[in-house]
This record gives C-alpha cells, structure tokens and sequence, in this order.
C-alpha cells in the first residue's frame, strides 16, 4: 500500500498509537506532521514533523496547527484524529466533570481539527476518526468515555455526507482494547496476543489514506482483533 508523499496530519501523533501511525504512514512514502497537546514525543518519531503543545479542543489553537501542517507539507491532503483518552468511572461515584472532559478530549478536539483542516483539504482528501468498539454498548463505567466516542461517530457519519460534493471520505475506525503499555499494566492476567496491536490499526489507518479506498465514506470499521 503506498502513499505517494501523500501529506498527511496526524493529531495525537505523539502518543501510542498515533506514533504506530506515524510510522506506518512514514513507511508507505507519506510526508507526516504529528501534533499533540504534549510538547515533544517520548521518542524518535523519524522524519515527521513536530508541532507539540496544542489543545486541539480550541478552534483557535486547531486552525493554527493545521495552517502551519498544511505550509510545512505544502498543502494537506488528510487528516487523521488520534487526540483522545479514556476514563473508567461509574456515574454514582463519579462526577460530571469527567462528561465535559471526554467530550472536550475525545469529539471536540476532532470537530476542531477538522473544520481546521477543512480550509487545506481538496478533491480525494481523506479523513480518518478514532471512535471505539465498546461505544456500540456501553457498558458500566464506561458512559462518559462511550458517550463521547458515539459523538465522534455521529460526527463522522454527518461529516462524510456533507464533504460527499467535495469528493473528501470520512471515516472511523472502532477499535476494542489496544495492546498499549497502560492497558497491559491494567490489565496484567489478560491474554495480550488478543488484543490489537497499534501496528495492526495503523495498517488499517494506511489503506484508508490510500487511492485504494476512494470508494468508502461515512464507514465506522471494527478493529477488534479476537477480543
Ligand atoms: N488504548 C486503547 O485501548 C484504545 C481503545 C479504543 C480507542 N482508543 C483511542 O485511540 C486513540 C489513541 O489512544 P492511545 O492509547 O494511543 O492514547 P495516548 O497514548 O494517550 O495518546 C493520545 C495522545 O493525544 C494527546 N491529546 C490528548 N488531548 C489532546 C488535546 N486536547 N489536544 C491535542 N492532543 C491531545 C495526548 O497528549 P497528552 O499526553 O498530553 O494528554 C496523547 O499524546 C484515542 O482517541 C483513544 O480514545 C484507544
């Protein structure tokens, strides 16, 4: 699968995933901007470039990212909303604050990239969302994180019928548990080969940034792995 110096943004790009996904867009020929609330990744991130310190939450903020991605590539040609986190809490011992938190974290920071994005983005562009699998179902604990990750899959669905006339495909993918040092801390007596790889989803980040997916939009794709 390659992507031709395809210009790509990935948000997020210095966390777990977002780095599996930089290196796998970098790996197909891609040219990469990761940017991230953090200040700089943990570790190397090869020939991508780095714009750290953003709360992609403020439009502001999100405009600007994009502006200086899309001049550092020289036009943009996706975008890829990674930003995200997760918080178990029940609703008798938690509080609401945690609803307005994933809210701001997980679908504003992607309404606010993309409509960043939406100034750069042409005919073919691409794109992509993280939503998550257990979102389908919510489960105990988990209403403000699924909650929030139905918006983002709503988001997507009303995103891609609108960018239809501009030929830009919008798409999720909904991920179950990823195979993440936190998780495997949390989570010690799973079975870990179950679990999806960060690796495995970037691969599926890659053939949705291709030519070869020009026909899917408004798709919210599990990648569960064998959980
Ligand atoms: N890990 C899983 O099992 C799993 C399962 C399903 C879905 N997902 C989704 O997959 C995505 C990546 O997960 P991950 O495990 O790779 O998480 P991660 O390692 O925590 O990476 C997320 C990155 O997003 C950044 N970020 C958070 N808020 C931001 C903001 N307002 N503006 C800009 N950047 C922001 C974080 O920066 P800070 O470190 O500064 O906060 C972090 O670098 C998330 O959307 C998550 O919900 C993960």
């Amino acid at each position: 699968m390659q992507l031709d110096k395809r210009r790509i943004a990935i948000t997020g790009g210095f966390g777990t995933l977002g780095l599996a996904a930089v290196q796998a867009a970098l790996g197909a020929g891609a040219q990469v901007v990761a940017i991230d609330r953090a200040d700089a990744p943990a570790e190397g991130i090869g020939q991508a470039t780095c714009i750290g310190g953003v709360d992609l939450a403020d439009p502001k903020a999100a405009k600007q990212a994009l502006a200086a991605a899309a001049k550092a590539l020289g036009g943009l040609d996706a975008l890829v909303n990674i930003a995200g986190t997760f918080r178990y809490e029940t609703v008798a011992d938690g509080s609401v604050d945690t609803w307005d938190l994933l809210y701001r974290v997980n679908l504003r920071t992607a309404v606010a990239a993309s409509q960043a994005a939406l100034e750069h983005l042409h005919a073919g562009g691409r794109i992509i969302n993280i939503g998550a699998a257990s979102a389908l179902k919510a489960g105990a604990g988990v209403g403000a994180y699924t909650a929030s990750k139905s918006g983002v899959m709503r988001f997507t669905e009303a995103l891609a019928e609108e960018l239809k006339s501009r030929d830009i495909t919008v798409n999720a993918l909904l991920p179950s548990i990823l195979d993440t040092p936190p998780n495997r801390a949390d989570m010690p007596d799973a079975d870990f080969a179950r679990w999806v790889k960060p690796e495995q989803l970037a691969d599926v980040i890659v053939f949705l940034l291709s030519k070869q997916s020009s026909a899917i939009t408004g798709a919210l794709i599990p990648v569960t792995g064998r959980v």
